[in-house]
């Protein structure tokens, strides 16, 4: 079955609730990650020379980036059935060394932090629906 229009309304309401607090649900997401995959730490600019997670504008941008094409990806299997990346995003990821688990960890901390986003209005097909969307771009992502 291909991707509905609820799983899409799903997944594009939840992230208006995730916008309402970025930075609150940023720092979440990145304590999330470490507890997970603490060495991850080193890898990223904004987080390798701070005691813990600390919010910052590069941390947020990252972070809201990351969300916001977990959600482009639901418009694009909503629409055409498959991601497309706009370009640049695949090689990073290969300079700094990210592998297959930590897509992951991620994805894991994604959907935790989607629940604590969405209070009561979250549910399993919500959820399912995010990992979808992630599942998607991940493959993408490591394709390019
Ligand atoms: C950088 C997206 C998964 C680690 C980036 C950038 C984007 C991005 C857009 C910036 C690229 C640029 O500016 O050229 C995503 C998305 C992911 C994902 C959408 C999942 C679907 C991961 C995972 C890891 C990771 C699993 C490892 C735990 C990094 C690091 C950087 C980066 C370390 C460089 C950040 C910095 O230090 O400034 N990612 N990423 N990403 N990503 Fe990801």
């Amino acid at each position: 079955m291909g991707f509905t229009e609820k799983q899409e309304a799903l997944v594009n309401s939840s992230s208006q609730l995730f916008k309402q607090n970025p930075s609150n649900y940023s720092v979440l997401f990145y304590t999330i990650i470490l507890q997970k995959a603490p060495t991850a730490k080193a890898m990223f600019s904004f987080l390798k020379d701070s005691a813990g997670v600390v919010d910052s504008p590069k941390l947020g941008a990252h972070a809201e980036k990351v969300f916001g094409m977990v959600r482009d990806s639901a418009v694009q299997l909503r629409a055409t059935g498959e991601v497309v990346l706009d370009g640049k995003d695949g090689s990073i990821h290969i300079q700094k060394g990210v592998l297959d688990p930590h897509f992951v960890v991620v994805k894991e901390a994604l959907l935790k932090t989607i629940k604590e986003a969405s209070g009561d209005k979250w549910s399993e097909e919500l959820s399912a629906a995010w990992e979808v969307a992630y599942d998607g771009l991940a493959t993408a992502i490591k394709a390019a």
